[in-house]
C-alpha cells in the first residue's frame, strides 16, 4: 500500500488523511462509489407446478409457488421492469414422483410449459433451468439411487445419463442456459454431451461447481417439495470445512466445458466468490439462497434491521466479493429499490 507523503505536523498521517472529505453526500459520494448492483445482474428464481393458483410459501414471505399461466405473466411484467432472468425449478406433485425421476422429462412438465410460452410471448428474458432430479424422485435425491434402505446412495454415473436426456428436453423446450445443481462428477460434460449431441450448441451451461451441503436450503425444500425421505446430501455437496476443495470443483468444470460457475450459499461463502472470480475468466454467479433470504425477511418482519438497506448491503457484499451474476429470490423488490439512491440508506 503506498504512503501519502506530506509536510505536516502531527501524529501518524493525521491530519492529512481526511477519509471523511469523501464521504459527503449527493453526488460526490455517488462519484466515488465504485461497487454497482444492476437489475442485470440479477437472476430471479422462481418455482412453478400444475397448481390452480398462486401459492405462498410459508417460509418465504413474499415467495411463491406458480402455475405455468401465472409464471409466464410474471415473467413477462418483471421483464418491462428490467429484471431480465429468471431460473426455473419444478413443483411435482408426490403421485408423479418416481425413483428416477421420469416426470422431469416430460415435455409437458410445469417447467417445460413455461419455457415455451415465454418464448412463444417473446420477452427479450434469459431463462435458465435448474437441472436437478431432487424436484421429480420420490426419495428426494438429487439422482438415481443404487441399493435400497439405509445404505442406498446415489449413483453418479447412471444420474449422468438421465441429465443428459434431460438437458435436451430443457433445451427443446427454450432454456438459454441449463444449470446442473446435483453435483454429481462430470455433470458439466455431460450436460454438454447431451445438449451437443441434441443439436443444441448454443444452449450455455452455469454449472453449481461450488456447491455446500447447507442448512440454508431448508425453505427451498419446503417450496420446491424436495426434501428427502431419508439421509441427507452430504455424499454429493461439499463440506463446507474443507476451504480449498472450490479449485477442484472449478477446474473439474472448466475443463468440461462449462460456460458460467456458481457459488452456493452466497452470503457465507463470499471468500469462495473472491477466489473462484480470481482464478477463472467466465462469469460467477452467486446464489442468495432461501434461508438467506428468510433470515432477513425474519429480522426485517420484527423490525430488526431495515430490509431493503440489509438486502442493499448483502448484495454489494457479493459484488465486491466478485459475482458477476446474482440469483436471489429478492430480485423483484431489488429492481425497485436499485432505481432509488443506494447512498441514501444509512
Ligand atoms: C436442488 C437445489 C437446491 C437448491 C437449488 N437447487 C436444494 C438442495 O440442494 O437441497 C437450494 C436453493 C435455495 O435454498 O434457495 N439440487
Amino acid at each position: 500500500m503506498m504512503r501519502v507523503m506530506a509536510d505536516h505536523v502531527g501524529c501518524g498521517d493525521f491530519p492529512v488523511h481526511r477519509p471523511r472529505r469523501l464521504r459527503r453526500g449527493g453526488a460526490l459520494r455517488e462519484a466515488v462509489a465504485d461497487v454497482r448492483v444492476t437489475a442485470s445482474d440479477l437472476i430471479y428464481p422462481m418455482f412453478v407446478g400444475d397448481l390452480n393458483g398462486e401459492e405462498p410459501v410459508a417460509s418465504m414471505p413474499g415467495v411463491s409457488r406458480w402455475p405455468v399461466g401465472g409464471a409466464v405473466e410474471m415473467i413477462v411484467e418483471l421483464s418491462k421492469r428490467g429484471l431480465t432472468q429468471f431460473m426455473l425449478f419444478g413443483v411435482t406433485d408426490d403421485v408423479k414422483k418416481d425413483s428416477r425421476g421420469t416426470y422431469a422429462a416430460d415435455v409437458d412438465a410445469p417447467v417445460n410449459c413455461v419455457l415455451k410460452s415465454v418464448r412463444d410471448a417473446g420477452p427479450d428474458v434469459v431463462m435458465y433451468a435448474d437441472l436437478c432430479l431432487c424436484e421429480y424422485t420420490d426419495h428426494g435425491h438429487c439422482g438415481v439411487l443404487s441399493g435400497s434402505g439405509p445404505s442406498a446412495s446415489v449413483d453418479n454415473d447412471r444420474t449422468l445419463e438421465v441429465l443428459a436426456t434431460l438437458a435436451q428436453v430443457l433445451a427443446a423446450s427454450g432454456a438459454d442456459v441449463v444449470a446442473p445443481s446435483g453435483m454429481m462428477d462430470g455433470q458439466v460434460a455431460a450436460v454438454r454431451r447431451g445438449l451437443d449431441g441434441g443439436g443444441y450448441r448454443d444452449v450455455a451451461v452455469m454449472s453449481y461447481t461450488v456447491k455446500y451441503a447447507s442448512s440454508f436450503y431448508g425453505p427451498f425444500r419446503e417450496a420446491g417439495g424436495g426434501g428427502m425421505k431419508s439421509g441427507d446430501r452430504c455424499g454429493y455437496q461439499m463440506d463446507f470445512r474443507r476451504s480449498q476443495e472450490w479449485a477442484v470443483e472449478l477446474e473439474a468444470d472448466l475443463s468440461q466445458g462449462t460456460d458460467m460457475v456458481m457459488v452456493k450459499p452466497a452470503a457465507a461463502y463470499l471468500d469462495i466468490v473472491r477466489q473462484v472470480r480470481d482464478a477463472c475468466s467466465v462469469p460467477v454467479g452467486a446464489y442468495h439462497v432461501s434461508g438467506e433470504y428468510a433470515m432477513l425477511c425474519a429480522a426485517a418482519e420484527r423490525g430488526w434491521v431495515d430490509l431493503k438497506g440489509a438486502v442493499l448491503e448483502v448484495t454489494h457484499g457479493m459484488k465486491r466479493a466478485g459475482a458477476d451474476l446474482i440469483v436471489t429470490y429478492f430480485a423483484p423488490r431489488l429492481v425497485g429499490w436499485l432505481s432509488c439512491a443506494v447512498s441514501s440508506v444509512d
